[in-house]
């Protein structure tokens, strides 16, 4: 096993591309009689989104709340991921940027947004003068994602992660306590708001978590479609606006 894996690594293979190892070395089974199965006492189901919401709301702090993620064991992509990916910036910052999920290099570094997504977004915040690296809470921002967990092959979020990894998020926003939110794209809308349709939502203020939110099209997007860039740029301005008030 350990001479296939070594074979394996040399040839390049260097992640996870499936949420579930394939056996490629076992044999068809032969079709066997049915055979009538003992009765079993069924396991009780664990309900991993209260399991959750109750390890999120004993976090009385972000050290206590990241450590309770990092606890947590009912996301299968916990184990296909390199690390935990918690935030990034400011806590004290007045606005609170969530996105989706840590990609390829949010993996290997352990903080939000450090692609060429995350480059963009640096950028387009610095135009309207706000910074992850700033320690003016003005001026700062803070960053984290729906899921901590890099999904296989950046595929998208399945319902049931999102629904599980939510309390943590709504317990991440109020110990950080961000006077605004801006939800980076379907994910962090459908996660925040309950709602889908980036081109229709961005733009419009709305309510998270007794927040005002604004949504706006995930830098990832931007790169691959820059003509919306232009939407951007009046949302980044309407933030700067919103933080005057
Ligand atoms: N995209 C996201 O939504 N989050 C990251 O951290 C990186 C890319």
């Amino acid at each position: 096993m350990k001479a296939t894996l070594e074979w394996q690594i040399a040839c390049g293979a260097d992640e996870a591309i499936q949420d579930s190892p394939v056996d490629r070395t076992s044999l068809p089974k032969a079709e066997a009689p049915p055979r009538q199965a003992p009765a079993r006492e069924a396991e009780p189901d664990i309900d991993s989104v209260a399991v959750a919401r109750t390890a999120a709301t004993a976090a009385v702090d972000l050290t206590a709340l990241r450590a309770a993620m990092e606890a947590y064991e009912h996301c299968d992509l916990k184990r296909g991921a390199k690390q935990l990916v918690f935030s990034d910036g400011n806590a004290n910052a007045r606005v609170m940027i969530v996105g989706e999920a840590p990609g390829r290099d949010e993996d290997i570094e352990g903080r939000p947004f450090v692609g060429r997504a995350g480059q963009l977004l640096d950028l387009m915040f610095s135009h309207i003068g706000l910074f992850r690296t700033e320690s003016d809470s003005e001026k700062a921002l803070y960053i984290a994602n729906v899921l901590p967990w890099r999904p296989p092959q950046n595929r998208d979020p399945k319902p049931e992660e999102m629904k599980m990894m939510l309390p943590f998020l709504e317990r991440h926003v109020e110990l950080a306590g961000p006077d605004l939110i801006v939800a980076m794209g379907n994910h962090a809308c459908l996660a925040l708001l309950g709602q889908r349709g980036i081109t229709r939502l961005r733009g419009n203020w709305k309510m998270a978590l007794g927040k005002p939110t604004l949504p706006m099209f995930h830098p990832a997007y931007l790169l691959r479609t820059p003509e919306a860039k232009r939407e951007t740029w009046a949302d980044l301005l309407s933030l700067k606006d919103r933080l005057r008030k």
